[in-house]
């Protein structure tokens, strides 16, 4: 290896880990609830167990987490539209879960469970949860 190709060896490593060291940051908002657990039992992203297991999440479709008892009725509302995980609806579920819930049902009275917002960093948290469960 000569040293160019070190250095961009180094500069590489360096943006891996930072990305690695970010996606950390994000979870933290997440984990104090929400684990990622692989159906063979491995924790993927640890965290805690009150609230649905956010495994496999990109294109899964609402509250379809079946070990999980405690999904709000207007959240399982929301999944009898046939909604899925995108990213659209993970950004705007994140910015704001009451209104998300509201615009999904039609219902100007839902209520989330969760009592989360997001203000940035969706996106890159969708893209992690994406890549843990590939
Ligand atoms: C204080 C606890 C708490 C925190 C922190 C939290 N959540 Fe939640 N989350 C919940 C609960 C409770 C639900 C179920 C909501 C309902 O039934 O209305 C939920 C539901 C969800 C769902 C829907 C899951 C499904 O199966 O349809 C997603 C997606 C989600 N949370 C993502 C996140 C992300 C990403 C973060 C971090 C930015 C986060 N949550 C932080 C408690 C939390």
């Amino acid at each position: 290896m000569n040293s160019s190709t070190a250095i961009v060896a180094l500069i590489l490593a360096m943006f891996v880990a930072s990305s690695a060291i970010a996606d950390e940051a994000r979870w933290r908002d997440c984990r104090t609830c929400h684990a990622v657990i692989a159906p063979d039992g491995t924790e993927l992203a640890r965290g805690g167990r009150s609230a649905p297991n956010l495994y496999d999440l990109a294109n899964r479709p609402l509250a379809a987490d079946g070990a999980f008892r405690f999904y709000s009725d207007d959240l399982k509302a929301a999944a009898q539209t046939g909604a899925r995980w995108t990213e659209e609806n993970f950004v705007a579920y994140l910015a704001d879960p009451q209104e998300f819930l509201r615009s999904t049902t039609n219902n100007p009275q839902a209520q989330s469970e969760m009592h989360v917002q997001l203000r940035s960093g969706a996106r890159e948290l969708f893209g992690y949860l994406s890549s843990l469960s590939n």
